[in-house]
């Protein structure tokens, strides 16, 4: 049977093809974790020493990882859970099967803080749109805002209340349209922001703490801190890109979709980076407390880079209104990976799995705003609940997935499988890497992060 033929026969919708594949991930992919996760983990773990760990993990994991899995939801036609469930089920591997289950769980567990910090994206618009720019470019502006009881929950809803909307609507529409129209916008202001960063008297100290490893800042903290960003920043081990890949034609080279978008991806990142690590720099003098900031690190200083552009309420509504859509997008598709696994796997229908997020969202999204109010006495290793929910995920579980997947792949599926697969559509001139990783490099080191990561949860080394 000719490929076009069997392609005709699979029940699953297809992609249009290269276009399609690369927009649809790039829009997942870019999102929050490139403009307000990177930043503040890279102004955390020590700068340029975290830049050059990512880079490196990028370069060969990242790209290992995002073939491996879009050919295998290629070559399955199945999500995440029944991939797994085919291949490990044949073998009775319960251990593996287990990886399945990870990649459909790591998305419920993001859901409900991405939405929070989605609410206060949008609190950050209505403030600009009331021309409230001055007051939000105080210290203490955000730190008020996230501490109190409601206001951040209600937030929270009004996002989450957006991504459940669009997800029973249907994506196709108006958000991947406007998505279109304003990534290309967010790419130019943001240049623009960066430039104006970066030439603000002061903020050389703050380029260079960015962009010059210090060796003496590295520890094994470093690499897992990169792992989790590099699986939170390109959806890997979290089941959207084995959907994904199992609506892809087999003419599609994965290859060099894969390169797009570590290419995109991670330009988007070192953007935002030039835009807020300098920026800290000139306004706070690059004190260990303001690089610590965490979570609230884009929220407490853009609004001063903002300001100080004088008329930055318009540019802050602006840069607001697109880190909405990037968000808005990326959203959609963890909730809908968490959809549509409920419904394979419960049978439920669309509706009902929605609301079922929709809950789970709730329930689990209100402590998380709460742990900078009220709740703010509960904390491992001086994490809020938000920054736990986030390693959980992150850095724990998403390494343990990829961990099984490359178990998967070179114990039982057999690499050259999925090799085989790949280079149906491409010469494929990243093989020996991808080899490399799959098989020795990636289990080695995801099992070095996962301990690691395990052992800082329990207190044995410093987060
Ligand atoms: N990759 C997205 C970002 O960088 O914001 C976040 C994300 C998308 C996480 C999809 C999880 C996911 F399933």
């Amino acid at each position: 049977m000719s490929t076009e033929t069997s392609e005709k026969n699979t029940a699953r919708g297809l992609f249009s093809g290269h276009i399609g594949f690369i927009l649809a991930v790039a829009g997942s992919a870019v999102g929050l974790g490139n403009i307000w996760r990177f930043p503040y983990l890279t102004a955390k773990y020590g700068g340029g020493i975290f830049l050059l760990v990512y880079l490196i993990l990028m370069l060969t994991f990242g790209f290992a990882l995002i073939a491996a899995e879009t050919a295998l939801g290629r070559k399955t036609r199945l999500s995440p859970i029944g991939a797994f469930r085919a291949f490990s089920g044949f073998r009775h591997n319960k251990f593996l099967m287990t990886g399945g289950f990870i990649n459909a769980v790591v998305p419920m567990i993001i859901l409900p803080y991405y939405c929070l910090i989605g609410g206060w994206i949008i609190k950050f618009l209505f403030e600009y749109l009331c021309g409230n720019s001055a007051a939000m470019a105080e210290s203490s502006f955000f730190g008020g805002f996230i501490s109190s009881a409601c206001e951040p929950i209600i937030w929270h809803l009004i996002f989450l209340g957006f991504t459940a909307f669009i997800i029973l609507r249907g994506v196709e529409g108006g958000v991947e349209k406007a998505s279109r129209i304003m990534m290309p916008i967010l790419l130019i202001l943001a240049v623009f922001v960066s430039i104006y960063s970066m030439t603000r008297p002061g903020a050389g100290a703050g380029i260079a703490y960015y962009l010059v490893p210090d060796f003496s800042k590295f520890s094994i903290m470093t690499v897992v801190a990169a792992c989790g960003q590099l699986f939170f920043s390109l959806s890997i081990g979290m089941g959207i890109l084995i959907t994904y890949g199992s609506y892809m034609r087999k003419n599609v080279d994965i290859e060099a979709a894969t390169g797009r978008i570590e290419l995109v991806d991670t330009f988007v990142a070192l953007l935002a980076g030039f835009m807020i690590i300098p920026a800290v720099f000139v306004f706070s003098g690059g004190s260990a407390e303001a690089l610590n900031a965490g979570a609230g690190l884009m929220f407490i200083t853009l609004p001063k880079v903002f300001e100080s552009m004088g008329w930055g309420g318009f540019i802050g509504f602006a840069f607001f209104l697109m880190v909405f859509f990037a968000a808005l997008t990326s959203n959609v598709s963890i909730m809908e990976t968490c959809v549509s696994t409920l419904s394979d796997e419960l049978h439920l229908s669309r509706r009902t799995a929605t609301m079922i997020m929709f809950g789970e969202a709730i329930v689990l999204g209100v402590p998380c705003s709460l742990g900078f109010g009220p709740l703010d006495f509960i904390s491992l290793g001086g994490m809020s609940i938000l920054d736990m929910m986030d390693f959980l995920a992150g850095s724990m579980l998403c390494p343990f997935a990829a961990l099984l997947t490359c178990l998967l792949i070179g114990r039982v599926i057999g690499v050259d499988v999925v090799a085989n697969e790949i280079k149906q559509s491409s010469p494929f001139k990243r093989e020996g890497v991808f080899r490399a990783c799959i098989r020795t490099f990636g289990p080695i080191i995801l099992l070095i992060v996962s301990v690691s990561s395990m052992a800082a949860a329990l207190g044995f080394i410093k987060i």
